[in-house]
């Protein structure tokens, strides 16, 4: 959009310059027929400098393109250095925790499937892409004994997990340049219906990231391998995302991801390795 715009812009200009220099040059046979010495001599000087405004004009719309195209790459560089640090850190979280090897590149990956489908603008899908792939970084915080805890979690267990949404939330406060992340990892756990946590939001009440990265990552859940099971048959999962609407999940997104599903033929959509 940008570009045209600039596009546009440059050839407002030419056609000014260009304007100018076809007036003064009808204006110069005007007067050469007239044989008005002194005239012409005026008007091919005034010609003269509109080619001069004509050639200014042409270089500084050169100049100013060449700018526009080194800041923007500067720019890409500096998102996809951010965002290989960001998926360095990510890693780290993941290989924390044995059961999610991988989870949060594949929900975000998931997230973005979704949003791509609800029109979101590249910004958009930019801002959600970082929110999913750190919505889990409050588990750095969690010791690794219950974390990778085989058995059942007891009471005083599971609230110590429940943690990681306010403590991710707190860690991610300091990127104040993209203030989606840290409310990404808050509100991920919150349920359509009121019944999650940490805040206990309901319907719209939750942030759109968040419901969004709520459905990609139970899906993700259930498309992992565990230890004492392999992922989930697909029938079983698409029964679950249903059983989830307008509870669990926000319903527009959970259909969404049953739609995604459905084209899923092959149940590619899976944790492999
Ligand atoms: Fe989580």
């Amino acid at each position: 959009m940008k570009i045209q715009f600039r596009k546009n812009e440059k050839l407002a200009y030419m056609a000014v310059a260009g304007l100018v220099i076809l007036l003064l040059l009808a204006g110069v046979l005007l007067n050469w027929q007239r044989g008005a010495f002194t005239n012409n001599m005026l008007l091919l000087l005034s010609l003269l400098l509109g080619v001069l405004f004509f050639l200014e004009i042409y270089f500084l719309c050169i100049e100013k393109e060449e700018k526009y195209i080194l800041e923007k790459k500067r720019v890409r560089s500096v998102w996809r250095m951010s965002k290989q640090i960001v998926q360095t850190l990510v890693k780290t979280i993941d290989a924390k925790d044995s059961y999610t090897n991988g989870h949060s590149a594949r929900v975000a990956q998931y997230s973005l499937m979704l949003a791509k489908r609800m029109d979101f603008s590249s910004e958009e899908l930019g801002r959600l892409e970082y929110t999913a792939l750190l919505h889990d970084v409050g588990k750095i915080g969690v010791s690794d004994a219950i974390l990778n805890k085989k058995g059942k979690l007891t009471d005083e267990e599971y609230a110590v997990i429940k943690e990681h949404a306010n403590m991710g939330a707190q860690i991610l406060s300091n990127i104040t340049e993209l203030p989606d992340v840290a409310v990404g990892a808050r509100y991920h756990h919150e349920r359509y219906d009121g019944n999650g946590y940490p805040a206990g939001l309901k319907g719209e009440e939750i942030p759109l990231f968040a419901r969004i990265i709520a459905v990609a990552d139970s899906y993700d859940a259930m498309t992992s391998k565990r230890s004492y099971r392999a992922a989930l048959p697909q029938h079983v999962v698409r029964e679950e995302i249903s059983k989830g609407i307008g509870t669990q999940f926000d319903p527009r997104i959970a259909k969404l991801m049953l739609m995604i599903m459905d084209e899923d033929i092959a149940y590619e959509l899976r944790e492999t390795e």
